[in-house]
């Protein structure tokens, strides 16, 4: 996956959970560093993670992503919390699939708990360009607000909320909403109660659009039972048969097809492929519901097909 390397230069708490991590690269420059892009960090053989990126230096030397420590979680950010100042990894990317758009009149940010980390970046962003924008990050109790005093030394004043649900009470995500104003954009990244709320309050925007990024697939599909289907290579006609219990980045792989891929579970992008002919059954977490409703693209590694067969422009 690496075109680079890059060696663990220094890591600070922030919170009793998540750590801030500077990366120098060392075969760099790294380009594409902006705001809302990732980085696709192997810890160890097999080991593939995607990270936002928080802070960088216009070089592309180093930057900074924040991790959250989940023993229960799949080992990625233990063995990220495990690594030693000096210890060296793997870097792919930088790839981005929740930039800011250049032409919102208005922008809302809604974030909370480790979701923070490609918001901090967008809102430096935003204040440099002298936009027009409020950010609301949302946390149980003030301590675990990792990201809390990097905001307050932007001074953003009036753009910033600190929400803090234990003395602030519950936060109204559609009160929030319905004062977006016309043509004004949403921009979320936190847990997926808070994206699912955004999202079923997106009808109230008026005009605008709700842009997201995902930690976490979409759960209903994990106990789904999967039928086989059809795949066919545009370029070669060739016809492959796609199993119950595997996708179609599995099946891809095993005929030595080449395709780009990373995280595996539908949440970094990098496998995506066009579409040129049948329905999809959308699986991942990149692609917005219009973006889906198009049925031009599809996340190989998770999803799978409504129809018979699936032409793919490979
Ligand atoms: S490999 Fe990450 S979305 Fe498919």
């Amino acid at each position: 996956m690496s075109s680079h390397r890059a060696r663990l230069l220094n890591k600070v708490n922030l919170t009793d959970e998540i750590a801030e991590f500077r990366f120098q690269v060392l075969d760099g420059p790294l380009e594409g560093l902006e705001p809302g892009a990732h980085v696709d960090i192997g810890l160890a053989p097999g080991m593939v993670r995607q990270y936002s990126l928080c802070t960088w230096d216009s070089e592309g030397r180093w930057f900074n992503i924040a991790v959250k420590q989940e023993p229960d979680g799949r080992g990625g950010s233990t063995a990220m919390h495990g690594l030693a100042i000096g210890d060296e990894v793997e870097l792919g990317g930088p790839r981005n699939h929740f930039a800011l758009a250049e032409t919102s009149k208005h922008i809302t940010l809604i974030t909370g708990g480790i979701g923070v980390t490609p918001i901090l970046p967008m809102v430096r962003e935003l204040q440099c360009r002298g936009a027009d924008f409020r950010v609301f990050y949302v946390v149980r109790s003030r301590e675990l607000a990792a990201m809390d005093s990097q905001f307050r030394e932007m001074s953003l004043g009036d753009h910033y909320h600190l929400h803090c649900s234990d003395s602030d009470g519950r936060f109204d995500i559609a009160a929030v909403i319905q004062t977006v104003p016309v043509g004004g954009d949403v921009y979320v990244c936190g847990p997926e109660p808070m994206l699912e709320e955004v999202l079923n309050a997106g009808s109230d925007l008026r005009g605008g659009a709700i842009h997201f990024e995902r930690f976490a697939a979409a759960a209903t599909f994990a106990t789904e039972e999967n039928d086989s289907f059809e795949i066919e290579l545009q370029s070669s006609g060739k016809v492959l048969e796609v199993g119950p219990q595997e996708s179609i980045l599995d099946v891809l792989r095993a005929h030595d097809v080449p395709v780009e891929f990373g995280c595996y579970e539908g949440l970094c992008g990098s496998c995506m492929v066009d579409v040129v002919a049948g329905e999809v059954d959308h699986r991942d977490g990149v692609l917005s519901p219009a973006e889906q409703e198009a049925n031009e693209f599809l996340c190989v590694c998770v999803s799978r097909a409504r129809s018979r067969r699936l032409v793919l422009q490979l």
